[in-house]
């Protein structure tokens, strides 16, 4: 069981308060995604709950019993960080019993658990190997066993992938979702990156300096963010903010309109632009317009597939009204 309920937690650090009073529930078996701009609390809030910093104040509860005051290894939890220090001169096998060693479980538990960890990692065959013999994504996949052997209430992952490069990073992501399907074990993972929140989390956790701004389901902050902070945190490329005249006429301080809900004509539409650069990537063709109209902000449009148009055409633009966001004067959906 892994349900982890943090209650009015805050954290300062000397004068500094980092994390204002903050609620969150994580129910038993969720994968929650902290995502949010660079120093506003992810790694902070992850910390509070591994118990490797202490709360200012509040309290953090492990399936209904008090956590705050334990020990990190009293609290059932693994951690797994960006860079994983493995013990370079151990082989794979020692580095994953490393925590059993530690825990003093029993040799013929710790080689179960080994066998059933390089199982689901692919990394049986790796067993007798040092790390520097492996490549990136083994030696990120030889961090998760050690996590795993622990058989912990929940993973707290702080931005596991981000030295990995891209194809390895998506090769990665599918796996601790498959292994999250297999374990059905709370897992907590922050990161930056907007598809691994979108197509990892059963809930995402936006942050800004400290506060949560939303919870929700990767799909509801996608429909209805709640505030125009979580539309232009949520989705790539970034849901282009329109303020002034265009606004106004929706009786809105500013509207909103994803680049994938812009059709676009060479005709004719609502909104007239140039194109400064177009990007063709064959499955999709980003646009950006600027000489809009709209205010000095380009505009960017997502079409499907390819279409013949480069820097300097000037194109038609027409928002789908149905799937326009509506924000008032202090940011809020209207
Ligand atoms: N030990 C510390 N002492 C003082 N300030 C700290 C300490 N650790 C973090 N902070 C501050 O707390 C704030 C939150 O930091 P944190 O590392 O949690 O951000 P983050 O969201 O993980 O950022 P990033 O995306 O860059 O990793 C930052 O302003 C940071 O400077
Ligand atoms: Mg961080």
């Amino acid at each position: 069981m892994g349900r982890i309920t943090l209650e009015k937690v805050t954290k300062s650090f000397g004068e500094v308060n980092v994390i204002p009073p903050l609620d969150l529930e994580i129910n038993d078996g969720e994968f929650v995604v902290f995502v949010g701009p660079s120093g506003c609390g992810k790694s902070t809030l992850l910390r509070l709950i591994a118990g490797l910093e202490d709360v200012t104040s509040g309290a953090i509860s492990i399936d209904g019993t008090d956590a705050t005051g334990l020990a990190p290894a009293q609290r059932g939890l693994a951690m797994v960080f960006q860079s994983y220090a493995l013990y370079p001169h151990m082989s794979v096998r020692k580095n994953i019993a490393f925590p059993m060693k530690m825990a003093k479980i029993p040799e013929d538990e710790q080689k179960r658990r080994i066998d059933a960890a390089a199982k689901a990692l692919n990394l049986t065959d790796y067993l007798d190997r040092r790390p520097g013999q492996l490549s990136g994504g083994q030696r990120q996949r030889v961090a998760i066993g050690r996590a795993i052997v622990r058989e912990p209430q929940a993973f707290l992952f702080d931005e596991p992938l981000s030295n990995l490069d891209a194809a390895l990073r998506v090769g990665m992501r599918l796996e601790i979702m498959e292994l999250h399907e297999r374990l059905a074990t709370t897992m907590i993972y922050v990161t930056h990156d907007q598809v691994e929140a979108m197509t990892m989390a059963d809930k995402i956790v936006v942050l800004r300096a400290g506060h949560i701004e939303q919870v929700g389901s990767p799909l509801d902050l996608y429909h209805s963010p709640r505030n125009e902070f979580v539309a232009g945190f949520i989705g790539s490329p970034k849901m282009n903010l329109i303020k002034g005249e265009a606004a106004q006429s929706h009786n809105a301080a500013t509207i909103g309109v994803r680049p994938e809900h812009i059709a676009v004509s060479t005709t004719e539409g609502l909104w007239q632009g140039t194109i400064s650069v177009s990007e063709h990537l064959g499955s999709d063709t980003f646009l950006h317009v600027h000489e809009h109209g709209l205010g000095d902000e380009p505009l960017t449009v997502r079409v499907g597939g390819e279409i013949p148009v480069k820097h300097g055409d000037r194109i038609w633009m027409t928002p789908d009204q149905e799937r326009m966001h509506r924000f008032d004067k202090n940011g809020l959906r209207m």
